[in-house]
């Protein structure tokens, strides 16, 4: 609900109303863009409501004409572009903007500053700004090729996303060969500098085809990963079931290690006992003396966490609404040469 952040109107009369300005098909996008902003927005610590208030009525303007937009523009003294004049299309995130305040009485600036940059993004983005660019970009709606590719980065790094979503935008307007908004080009050169997102950009392709040689159920590969985290001694082995409550992954399998080397075993075992099963890596984070690896599998997302780390980000509470999924028996088998390294990282 979205009642702390609405004085005038409810969500349900906002929900109304967009449906009857907007139609079946956009009212939708718009839903289902609430939903993704809002499950961004926790998993990257932004406001929640704010960005589930920004997601639902970003598109308030977009059953405007271009004539309407310049009316619009006139009147609330927005001065145009020549990039913004020729390309009517971005003009629904500006005029959207004040037309939410005038609407639904929205006067939060980071809602409104969200909602006018959605089309074009901006120098110095927010995070508010980057959640809902990436969330109407990618939706689980959007049906162009790159959109799911965008929408798993999202849920790990937002820069790295907004990179990635703003590299096809550009390459879409390229092949139109039509214009492209400065603050486009601003926003793209901004990420390659603040970040190193460059030097991360490896493998971002998930592979097309992921379990080459048997079929084996989401549920299943969680459970083998667990397997193998416990035949490692994980400690505090927990599988969370997050299907129906995110669309980013079915599965987190969340484990504990007491030094970084075990962390490293364990991830060893889990790779190991998964390729046993021809089941591909798409993407990993963190290596030795990191305090949290993870292998993400599409479907199955592992985290390792020493356990400082564990308690910092505290992922069980945050996903606390997910079934927890039962293990399966740890399956120990007796390793002399194990057991020496066990000793070892027991001491480190
Ligand atoms: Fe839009
Ligand atoms: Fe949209």
């Amino acid at each position: 609900m979205l009642t702390k952040m609405l004085s005038k109107i409810t969500e349900c009369e906002i929900k109304k109303k967009l449906k009857e300005m907007l139609g079946d098909e956009r009212y939708k996008h718009s839903l289902s863009v609430q939903q993704i902003a809002r499950e961004l927005a926790k998993i990257h610590g932004a406001d929640e409501e704010k960005a589930s208030l920004a997601g639902l009525v970003h598109d308030c303007a977009k059953w405007m004409s271009p004539f309407q937009f310049f009316r619009a523009a006139k009147r609330y003294g927005i001065q145009l572009s020549p990039t913004e004049r020729k390309q009517t299309g971005i003009l629904h995130a500006i005029i959207g903007g004040e037309l939410a305040a005038d609407l639904f009485g929205i006067n939060d600036p980071e809602i409104l500053s969200a909602i006018k940059s959605h089309t074009t993004g901006r120098s110095k983005m927010s995070l508010m700004d980057k959640i809902l660019y990436v969330a109407d970009y990618a939706e689980p709606l959007r049906e162009y090729e790159g959109a799911a590719r965008v929408r798993k980065l999202a849920y790990k790094d937002i820069d790295l996303a907004m990179l990635e979503a703003i590299e096809q935008k550009i390459q879409h307007l390229l092949e139109k060969k039509t214009w492209i908004h400065p603050n486009t080009i601003a926003v793209r050169n901004e990420i390659l500098r603040i970040s190193n997102a460059e030097c991360q950009r490896v493998s971002r392709e998930p592979p097309v085809e992921r379990r080459n040689n048997v079929d084996i159920s989401a549920q299943q590969l969680a459970q083998l990963a667990a397997e193998a985290a416990l035949s490692r001694k994980a400690n505090n082995v927990v599988i969370l079931d997050l299907r129906g409550i995110a669309s980013f992954t079915d599965f987190f399998v969340i484990c504990g290690g007491n030094s970084d080397t075990h962390l490293q075993g364990i991830a060893d075992a889990i790779l190991e006992k998964l390729e046993e099963y021809a089941v591909e890596l798409w993407h990993r984070e963190g290596s030795r003396h990191d305090s949290w690896i993870l292998l993400d599998y599409v479907d199955v997302v592992v985290h390792l966490f020493l356990r400082e780390a564990r308690e910092f980000y505290n992922l069980e509470r945050l996903w606390a609404d997910a079934h927890k999924v039962e293990l399966p028996e740890a399956i120990i088998e007796y390793d002399e040469e194990f057991d020496e390294l066990l000793g070892e990282w027991e001491e480190e």
